[in-house]
């Protein structure tokens, strides 16, 4: 989907903090203000019990478990490089959009995550 920004605006126009937020859609969460992940470029948030990690990215918000399979470590602090992390402890990489490791046989939990009326969702399905 391509983002039309007007000039001499950093948001779009749906960005607006003057509107109030949508009412959730049927079975999607909603789990942090976009102007918090917009600034910070990542969060993490706690969902039902699961630290989830939100990626804001050029390709799109992406929501991943904060959790790396190796051992561990909360993916967080890892470097993020188009739609891939990379995990600050030992370096396995994750594709963002599936969670699937690139360079080892494991995987992360992905949820479906979108941007809509100043809010961050995660769908929970
Ligand atoms: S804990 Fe992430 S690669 Fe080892």
């Amino acid at each position: 989907m391509a983002l039309l920004l007007h000039a001499g605006r950093t948001r779009p126009h749906w960005w607006s903090r003057r509107r109030s937020p949508a009412p959730p859609p049927p079975g999607w969460i909603d789990v942090a203000a976009a102007d918090e992940l917009l600034h910070s470029g990542r969060l993490v948030v706690a969902v039902l019990g699961t630290a989830v990690l939100l990626v804001n990215t050029r390709r799109g918000v992406f929501a991943v478990e904060n959790r790396c399979p190796h051992r561990g470590t909360p993916l967080a602090g890892g470097a993020v490089r188009a739609t891939a992390i990379t995990c600050p402890m030992h370096g396995w990489r994750y594709d963002l959009r599936s969670g699937a490791c690139l360079n080892h046989p494991a995987a992360l939990r992905t949820w479906p995550a979108r941007i809509t009326a100043g809010r961050v969702w995660l769908s929970a399905g």
